[in-house]
């Protein structure tokens, strides 16, 4: 039997993440967050005091980590046994991830373990190269994005709401340049994926969003 996949991909700070968990919430199926398997191979290379320019050591750590996620309210993902979910959301964090996730090598390896979260009854899958690469032939697929200066507000709002101080043109500039980074790499870059429906969510709430897409899986 076939098992339903719907992708989600789009830019940093759309609200892919917010969406493809409460759609797979009210659907019952699993969750892939494969943004947060870069951001742990990020953390990984990192704490092997390795260097991100460092292809091959990259690649290694991309084989030998171990990850095991519990997607409960809040994502929590252990890397080898510990439990790294502060530093996963970090800034920081999903700057190294887009230097991580640029390589051939490293998507290559990764591949298998994203693949391997398709199962009964059905996936809501949350990237960059879902609904291109990973998953060609799901039967759903959204293409989720935001103007960068709404994207920027919201993540400078999520920041200083956490009360962790903030500077929005400097988040805006951050925004865009991983944007750029993974547009214009030459694997799996950030693309609008052949039969997905493109939603603009600059001028939506979450809640019309996941409406939306709902409608689009019932
Ligand atoms: O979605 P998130 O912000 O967690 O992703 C962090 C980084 O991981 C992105 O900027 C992107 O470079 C990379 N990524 C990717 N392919 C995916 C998901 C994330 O290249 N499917």
């Amino acid at each position: 039997m076939q098992v339903p996949v719907l992708t989600i991909d789009g830019p940093s700070g759309a609200g892919k993440g917010t969406v493809s968990r409460a759609v797979a919430r009210q659907l019952q199926w699993h969750y892939l967050d494969s943004g947060s398997i870069y951001r742990s191979l990020a953390i990984a290379s990192l704490k092997a005091g390795g260097n991100l320019e460092n292809v091959e050591q990259v690649s290694q750590i991309a084989e030998q980590m171990q990850l095991e996620f519990d997607c409960q309210a809040e994502l929590i993902v252990y890397l080898n046994g510990e439990n790294i979910s502060a530093e996963l959301g970090k800034e920081t964090t999903g700057n190294a991830a887009s230097i991580v996730a640029a390589y051939p090598e490293v998507r290559a390896r990764l591949l298998q373990k994203q693949k391997d979260f398709q199962r009964l009854p059905g996936l809501v899958a949350d990237g960059r190269d879902m609904g291109s690469v990973v998953f060609p032939d799901a039967q759903y697929k959204v293409y989720l994005t935001a103007s960068a200066a709404e994207r920027g507000l919201r993540r400078y709002k999520q920041l200083i709401e956490k009360g962790i101080d903030a500077n929005l043109e400097q988040i805006t500039q951050e925004i865009e340049a991983r944007d750029l980074r993974d547009q214009q790499r030459s694997v799996a870059p950030l693309t609008i994926p052949t039969g997905a429906i493109a939603i603009d969510s600059s001028d939506m709430t979450i809640d019309q969003v996941i409406e939306r897409v709902m409608n689009l899986v019932r």
